[in-house]
């Protein structure tokens, strides 16, 4: 019998011989808790057969299976029945693991929680993984998995939790996966899915990244629900407005669409969430952006983008703020000057736009923790300013250009 009695000693020290039997019965029979069910048993051996140390890494040696499974490092069981399984030395620097995934960890029935350290574990993904219907975590970032994201995840209707970042899986992100009803957290970042952000349905939905993919479509205007609070699709090649959907995501604290094709314009309404980093740079959103209050997000970064008109004044508040690269008309606000004098700006990069001057004394002595780039701008430079190399070394914008925007 698999997960022999482990109990029995301890029970048995202080007992007379006979007895001692007798209370072994009686303990095997009532506290059969402590004896791994034989499913959960032959299913661990599976999963261990299919696994191993990387070089370096020694997390298996305690998978001896003469004694409690539950012992194992990584295994956790409850009563008979394994619930947690954490793969690997979490130690930063061990190694990992390298091998596969085997389907019988499908057989771990109440399995709630399933990870492996960053390694070289490779293959697909096990379909049975779907058969875990009390699995609430599933996290194996950083290894080499491949393929496709089993579309039977979505019947994993408990499921909080699913990170496969950093792996080299491939396909779409399955539609019933969005039906989950209480996934909170969706980390698929640095794979190589295709085609669309699927509509997600689960009102718990919290931490949403699918950066690094080659994503592709527009979102529509129920994609995400308000319960978002962390958003990144940054780097893919996403498409079309989004004013929409951000108006209704007032939760939200870091929001990265950088690095798409997004159009459309920026809703004012995003400015004033609480926010501590925003990163819209490098899409094609356009038209004029007018916050209604003053900015109080640390890091706005709007940068390569077909924005227009003034620049608002609600955003000398900002610490860290990237304009450059738009269409940016008219007269620099003289918050900026005052709040870049006494170092509360640290970046102020106004660089190839259509500005047309800034009303700074050219004597002014720019704090050395402070950059402030206007190349390239319709104006002559009132002062020296520290510009990135991509700035170039034009110090103005060509007049007859100017000519053109100022009509
Ligand atoms: C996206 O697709 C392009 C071209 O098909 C490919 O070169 C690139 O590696 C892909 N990126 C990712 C993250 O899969």
């Amino acid at each position: 019998m698999p997960g022999s009695c482990y109990n029995r000693q301890v029970i048995c020290i202080s007992m007379p011989k006979m007895w001692c039997y007798t209370l072994v019965w009686i303990n095997f029979c009532i506290v059969s808790s402590a004896i791994l069910d034989p499913v959960d048993f032959l299913a661990l051996q599976s999963v261990r057969k299919s696994l191993r140390d990387v070089s370096g890494s020694d997390f298996f040696e305690s998978w001896d299976f003469t004694s409690d499974p539950c012992n194992f490092a990584g295994v956790y069981c409850d009563s008979d029945k394994v619930i947690a399984l954490n793969l690997g030395d979490p130690r930063a620097g061990s190694p990992g693991l390298t091998g596969r995934i085997d389907p019988a960890i499908g057989k771990l029935s109440s399995l709630a929680e399933f990870t492996i350290v960053p390694g070289r574990v490779m293959g697909q993904i096990p379909e049975t993984v779907s058969q875990l219907s009390k699995l609430r975590f599933f996290a194996v970032s950083r290894n080499f998995f491949s393929g496709q994201i089993p579309a039977s995840f979505g019947q994993l209707s408990g499921l909080h939790t699913l990170d496969l970042s950093y792996n080299q899986l491939t396909g779409s992100i399955p539609r019933p996966l969005s039906t989950l009803p209480s996934l909170s957290n969706l980390i698929l970042c640095h794979n190589h899915l295709t085609g669309p952000v699927p509509s997600f349905l689960s009102r718990t939905l919290t931490r949403v990244d699918l950066m690094y993919n080659n994503l592709s479509g527009s979102l529509s205007l129920n994609s995400l629900p308000p319960s978002v609070q962390y958003l990144s699709l940054a780097k893919n090649k996403l498409t079309g407005p989004v004013n929409g959907i951000l108006k209704k995501l007032n939760r939200m604290n870091y929001l990265d669409l950088s690095m798409n094709r997004f159009t459309g314009v920026i809703p004012r309404e995003i400015f004033s969430f609480p926010i501590t980093n925003l990163q819209l740079q490098r899409n094609l959103f356009f038209g004029p952006v007018q916050p209604d209050d003053q900015v109080m997000i640390p890091t706005v970064d709007l940068s390569y983008n077909r924005l227009s008109g003034g620049v608002s004044p609600a955003f000398s508040t900002v610490q860290n703020l990237y304009l450059n690269n738009n269409r940016f008309a008219g007269q620099v606000p003289a918050s900026f000057v005052d709040r870049l004098l006494d170092a509360t700006i640290q970046t102020l990069y106004l660089q190839h736009n259509y500005l047309t001057g800034i009303d700074i004394n050219p004597t002014a002595e720019i704090p050395p923790s402070s950059s402030l780039c206007l190349q390239y701008n319709c104006m002559v430079l009132p002062v020296q300013t520290s510009c990135p190399l991509k700035a170039g070394t034009q110090k103005t914008r060509p007049t007859a250009q100017c000519v053109q925007w100022k009509g």
